[in-house]
């Protein structure tokens, strides 16, 4: 039951004589003379229009207890009957016993001894034939006691309508239950009954609120035999522990039961009303299964002049609710932001989640952090809220129960003196329930968030994008990690946004809240994780875990059902997909298989050569890039000329805002080398580069070729519009490549062989890399090509420990301990292989054919 009113702890006595019935609850209804009297509480606890209820005011409220705990509800319908959920007694399509049942009457607040109320043990459980699960529909059971109950003021029948009774919508019924008080919220001692007036939905309409499509789909299709009960905007509903109990309506002056509770879609959620099975059409098999049991149920026809109401339009009707939280005006201008000021403190930023709490972080109040007292100086503390002239006050500070500095439960929850008028401002924000999922490429912002140094310029105006999951749990889990399917709680949200607006420094200190959009409506998703460090994109802990916490101690916050639900074309990332190793610097080479947003190639590099020119790079290390040296240095020139790095620009698709990076090249390093110019140059960036997915350091591999790779030149069919483009390759052994260039070739030139049609498709004036991507989906750099030709690289693997001394943090994976080339039978080459190296293709058939030939 959501929200409820608490009912006074009151039980009231009850007749003292077992197995007799009281003579008024014997007087005979004017249809059906002999049946029990129905459907009437005692006349002094009678509810009209919404006064506060009292014991006995729902007398054939029944718990079902099962092993000694409630389960369910139900009703009293006759002495020996009560009319409950199937959904309660059957377990994987299989009635339990019901022996193991047992029946509390006459029971107000459920703690302690159950004075007053009476106990029944259950005789049978009757479910429908056709009854199999909740959404399929029959969903009602009659269970028969072992012996009559006590009728008393406490204990009374409700009426049951007729197959023919009809009832309007917008009738206002009355639910009643012990059951959770929010989802995954129990009621609280004293376990008192709760009540909550609910208004008949027309079919129509409930199945048109039902069709607004929900997270993963989940929408159902109403059928006959259910109802709904409740409100477009939630928050009034039954809840988990109701089922079973009784929908009930008033008319000419008695008190039928017009539903069972039966389902719903969480709880109070806006949209999603309450479903109940409807009674009336069970006339016939209620009197059936009842047969021959005096008294039994009674059924008095409906009133007269009971107002029936127009009939329903058969169309798809229905006004939806839309979300009363998470408006702003414009992205920037949060009208659910808050400032709590703490004497002796700056100001620590919050958001609004309900008419009056604020949500914090609760390290801004260290010393009440673990202390169960409450801060002495409360009554000097005050929020202040946009377009509120008045600070408020505060009367309450609820630390987290895990509370800590440096992790995602890092939250408190204050509470204002009195409630806050919602309107245009203050307005709260809207929080995700558990199962959220926040779509790649949802637009978000980062806000200011506790009292953390602010970031300079507008923080608030922080655009970010939210990246796919792949990223968060593939640039920070450790290797092999799987990144779970959205249907998973996410572990971290990470949003890419515009490096240049932080200064390039890493703000660490600064605290942050990611705020998403949906359809319009901006949601608390995630607060800065202290520990993700400087890597980006930065991983913010989801709020996703924290929604029944906030819920359950504001018993108001604006929790809200996803907003959208574009899956994408192919509805991809269903599935649990895994990590490619991770070196002891951290991840490299990551490149997701499919993504909707994002680089395709995140370690290319482009390097600009004095205005010029330019060439390809590769990032080997936050700071690093490796180039072909012919291509950045001009032989014979002495001057080092100005080169500029670009991360980040290359994409077939146009590049998430903000994704691009550039630094300038402080100094080039060359290996020591014999004579001639060195192939390969590192160069050295400003400043680093933090690992994300427009700017990733690949992988590097001391011995060679990885085994069982398959290979690629990565460059340009263009340098001038610089779309990347990855022609296939195969990597010769190191006595194809020695025949086929015979004595031309300096040692650690590695000779490849473009896959059919694939070899024209990129440009080579700009020195592109070769790259292999090994078994375990990482991507390793294998090769720089060499000047002006394209089938010779010259290879990475010679130049391990000039690398390594020089960028420190190169991403070597570890050795696979197979070897790089299987054995070869001959040193010698075949007679006319120099002869044909001009075509690499004939003079491969050649070699491939002379052992053949030879034998
Ligand atoms: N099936 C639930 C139970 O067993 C009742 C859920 C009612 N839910 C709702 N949103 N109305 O107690």
């Amino acid at each position: 039951m959501t929200q409820h009113r608490l009912l006074p702890l009151m039980i009231l006595a009850i007749s003292s004589t077992p197995g007799v019935f009281q003579d008024s609850a014997l007087s005979p209804t004017q249809e059906e003379p002999g049946v029990l009297e129905c459907g009437r509480p005692e006349p002094s606890a009678r509810i009209v229009g919404g006064s506060d209820a009292q014991p006995g005011t729902w007398p054939w409220q029944v718990s079902l207890h099962q092993r000694g705990a409630h389960v369910c509800g139900g009703s009293l319908i006759a002495p020996s009957w009560v009319l409950s959920a199937a959904h309660c007694f059957v377990e994987n399509g299989t009635l339990e016993p019901a022996d193991e049942w047992s029946v509390i009457l006459g029971v107000h607040s459920q703690d302690g001894p159950l004075d007053g109320a009476h106990v029944r043990a259950v005789a049978a459980i009757l479910v429908p034939e056709n009854y199999s699960s909740v959404e399929r529909g029959a969903d009602l059971a009659l269970l028969r006691l072992t012996a009559p109950a006590i009728l008393g003021p406490a204990v009374r029948p409700v009426c049951l309508p007729r197959a023919s009774h009809r009832l309007a919508h917008g009738t206002a019924c009355w639910a009643t239950g012990w059951g959770d008080i929010q989802e995954a919220d129990p009621l609280p001692l004293p376990w008192t009954l709760q009540e909550v007036e609910l208004r008949l939905l027309g079919e129509a309409a409930c199945q048109c609120l039902y069709n607004r499509p929900g997270p993963f789909n989940l929408t159902f299709q109403l059928l006959p035999g259910m109802l709904c009960a409740g409100y477009p905007e939630g928050r009034r509903d039954t809840c988990q522990g109701d089922s079973g109990g009784p929908l009930v309506c008033e008319e000419g002056g008695r008190w039928f039961q017009v539903g069972i509770t039966s389902f719903g879609f969480g709880c109070g959620r806006r949209n999603r009303p309450g479903v109940f099975t409807a009674v009336a059409p069970y006339e016939a098999w209620i009197r059936e299964q009842v047969m021959g049991s005096r008294p039994g149920p009674a059924f008095p026809a409906q009133p007269q002049g009971s107002q029936r109401g127009p009939p329903e339009p058969t169309e798809e009707n229905c006004t939806i609710a839309q979300p009363e939280c998470g408006k702003a005006p414009r992205p920037g201008a949060w009208p659910w932001e808050a400032q709590v000021m703490v004497p002796g403190s700056r100001p620590c930023h919050g958001a609004l989640v309900s008419d009056s709490w604020v949500l914090a972080p609760a390290s801004c109040f260290p010393d009440h952090i673990s202390s169960d007292s409450p801060p002495r100086d409360l009554d000097a503390w005050r929020v202040m809220l946009p377009s509120n002239p008045r600070a408020e006050r505060v009367k309450r500070l609820v630390p987290h129960e895990n509370a800590s500095w440096d992790d995602g439960s890092d939250l408190a929850l204050l509470q204002l003196r009195a409630p806050v008028n919602l309107s245009a401002a203050p307005r709260p924000v809207c929080l995700p329930h558990p199962e959220h999922y926040f779509l790649p490429g949802s637009r978000c912002r980062l806000t200011r968030w506790g009292r953390g140094e602010p970031a300079p310029g507008p923080s608030s105006l922080l655009e970010a994008e939210l990246l796919s999951g792949w990223w968060c749990h593939c640039l920070y889990g450790g290797q092999g990690a799987s990144v779970p399917p959205p249907r998973d709680p996410p572990h971290a949200l990470c949003p890419a946004y515009q490096e240049e607006e932080e200064a390039g420094r890493c703000w660490n200190d600064s605290r942050w809240s990611l705020l998403c959009r949906e359809a319009g409506t901006w949601f608390l998703a995630g607060i800065r994780d202290p520990l993700s460090g400087c890597l980006r994109p930065r991983a913010f802990s989801p709020l996703q875990p924290h929604g029944p916490w906030i819920s359950h101690v504001t018993r108001g916050a604006y929790l809200e059902d996803q907003l959208a639900w574009d899956w994408g074309p192919e509805g991809e990332e269903t599935e649990t997909q895994t990590c490619p190793p991770h070196t002891e610097h951290g991840a490299c080479g990551l490149r997701p298989e499919a993504s909707r947003m994002g680089v395709l190639w995140p370690w290319l590099a482009e390097v600009h050569v004095a205005g010029e020119r330019v060439c390809t790079g590769t990032l080997v290390a936050p700071g690093w890039v490796l180039a072909a040296t012919h291509c950045v240095l001009r032989l014979g020139s002495t001057t080092v000329p100005y080169i500029q790095v670009y991360l980040g620009r290359a994409g077939p698709s146009p590049l998430p805002q903000g994704h691009q990076v550039s630094r300038s090249v402080i100094s080039i390093r060359l290996p020591r080398h014999l004579g001639l110019q060195p192939p390969l140059a590192l160069l050295e960036l400003s400043s680093r580069v933090e690992p994300s997915p427009s700017a990733l350091p690949i992988c590097l591999h001391s011995g060679g070729i990885p085994l069982g790779a398959s290979c690629w030149v990565l460059g340009w069919k263009d340098p001038q519009d610089r779309v990347p483009v990855a022609s296939a390759v195969s990597i010769l052994t190191p006595r194809i490549c020695h025949c086929l260039y015979q004595g031309i070739l300096p040692p650690g030139t590695l000779c490849v062989l473009y896959t059919e049609g694939q070899e024209d498709r990129c440009e080579v004036t700009s020195a592109p890399p070769l790259l292999c991507q090994t078994e375990g989906r990482s991507w390793v750099l294998v090769g720089m090509a060499v000047r002006g030709s394209r089938e010779l690289f010259a290879s990475i693997g010679p130049e391990e420990t000039w690398i390594a001394q020089t960028v420190g943090e190169a991403h070597f994976l570890p050795p696979n301990g197979s070897p790089n080339w299987p054995p070869e039978g001959s040193d010698l080459c075949p007679p006319d292989m120099a002869k044909a190296s001009g075509s690499p293709r004939a003079a491969l058939f050649l070699l491939l054919l002379a052992p053949l030939i030879q034998s």
